[in-house]
C-alpha cells in the first residue's frame, strides 16, 4: 500500500483544523479580553507568538501537501477550467490572504507588547485578526464544498 497519499492528506487536513481553529480561537476568545485589558501582557505575547509559529509551520505543510495533492489530482487546465479547480484556487487565495492578515495583526500586537502596551496594540490588531477569522470561515466552507461527494 502506498502511504504517501494518506500521510499527506492527513497532514493537510490536520493543519487545516489546527490552523483555522487557532485563528478563530485567538479572534473569538483571546482578543476580546485583551481589548478590555483583562489578559496579562506576557500571556498574550506567548499566545500570539504561538499563533505566528503555527501559521508559518502550517504554510510549509500546506504548500508541500497541497502542492502534492494538486499535482496528483489536477492539470493546469483542470485547475483553471473546472468547478473543483476553482475551489482549489479559492482555497489557495484565502490561505494567502489569511496568512498575510495574521502576520500583520500579530506583528502589531507583538511590537506593542514589546513597548509595554496592551490595549492599544490589541485595538490595532483587531481589524486584521477579525478579518483573518472571517476569511477562515470562508476557507472552511470552501474545503467543505470540496469534500462534499459529487458536488463539484
Ligand atoms: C498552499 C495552500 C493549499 C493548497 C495548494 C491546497 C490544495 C488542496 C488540494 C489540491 C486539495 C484536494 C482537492 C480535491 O480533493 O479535489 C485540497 C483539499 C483540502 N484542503 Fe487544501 N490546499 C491549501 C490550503 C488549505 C488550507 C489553508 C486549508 C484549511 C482549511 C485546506 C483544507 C483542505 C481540506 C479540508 C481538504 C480536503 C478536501 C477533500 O479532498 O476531501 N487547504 N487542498
Amino acid at each position: 500500500m502506498n502511504l504517501v497519499n494518506p500521510i499527506l492528506w492527513s497532514v493537510h487536513v490536520g493543519f487545516a483544523v489546527l490552523w483555522t481553529g487557532s485563528v478563530l480561537f485567538v479572534a473569538l476568545a483571546v482578543l476580546p479580553p485583551a481589548l478590555r485589558g483583562d489578559v496579562g501582557g506576557d500571556a498574550l505575547g506567548s499566545i500570539v507568538g504561538r499563533l505566528r509559529w503555527v501559521t508559518r509551520i502550517a504554510a510549509l505543510a500546506f504548500l508541500a501537501s497541497g502542492g502534492h495533492m494538486a499535482g496528483t489530482l489536477y492539470t493546469f487546465e483542470s485547475l483553471a477550467g473546472t468547478g473543483r479547480g476553482h475551489l482549489v484556487l479559492t482555497m489557495i487565495a484565502l490561505w494567502f490572504l489569511i496568512t498575510g492578515l495574521v502576520e500583520v495583526g500579530s506583528g502589531k500586537l507583538a511590537d506593542g507588547l514589546d513597548a509595554g502596551k496592551l490595549r492599544e496594540p490589541a485595538r490595532d490588531a483587531k481589524p486584521f485578526l477579525y478579518g483573518a477569522a472571517g476569511l477562515s470561515v470562508a476557507l472552511v466552507v470552501t474545503a467543505g464544498l470540496l469534500a462534499t461527494p459529487g458536488l463539484a
